[in-house]
């Protein structure tokens, strides 16, 4: 059965339609066309479907969407402003943090988290807040790497 959620979705109000079971994933990528945020596992154990309620990290994936009626989502559409990648986006790119890319939106996800609450990390907190996204590419040097330089784009714009 379905029933109206209401919500807001990168900064815009929504209200659409949704199964009272439905996931959140399902609603973002199948009802909303946003598909940056990827399904790995679909059981809670790669990160990579790694959202933003309220500004915290979820996984989007073990969580029903009427769950977070009137609460802000963020996925990773919504970080660029303009057509302009974020800092995060642009160091990943630059610091070569994503291969296949299948994590990445989950990793600069949780990685946002962190930064917005304590722009400055140390090695050790980066790898605590990204400890739920597993990566199959990267050895995670080049991402923790990337996130150091997304931190340092924060203190240069400071
Ligand atoms: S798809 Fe959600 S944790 Fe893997
Ligand atoms: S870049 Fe391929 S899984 Fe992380």
């Amino acid at each position: 059965m379905k029933s109206i959620l209401r919500l807001a979705v990168n900064g815009k109000p929504r209200e659409d339609a949704v199964a009272e079971n439905a996931l959140l994933i399902d609603y973002l990528r199948d009802v909303l066309g946003l598909t940056g945020t990827k399904q790995g596992c679909d059981g809670g154990e790669c990160g990579a479907c790694t959202v933003l309620v309220d500004g915290k990290p979820r996984l989007a994936c073990s969580t029903l969407a009427h769950s977070v009626v009137g609460r802000e989502i963020e996925t990773i559409e919504g970080l660029s402003r303009a057509g302009n990648l974020s800092r995060l986006q642009r160091a990943f790119h630059e610091h070569l943090g994503s291969q296949c890319g299948f994590c990445t939106p989950g990793m600069i996800m949780a990685a946002e988290a962190l930064l917005r609450s304590n722009p400055h990390p140390g090695r050790d907190q980066i790898k605590a807040a990204l400890a739920g996204n597993l990566c199959r590419c990267t050895g995670y040097v080049k991402i923790i790497e990337s996130v150091e330089a997304a931190s340092r784009a924060v203190e240069q714009a400071a």
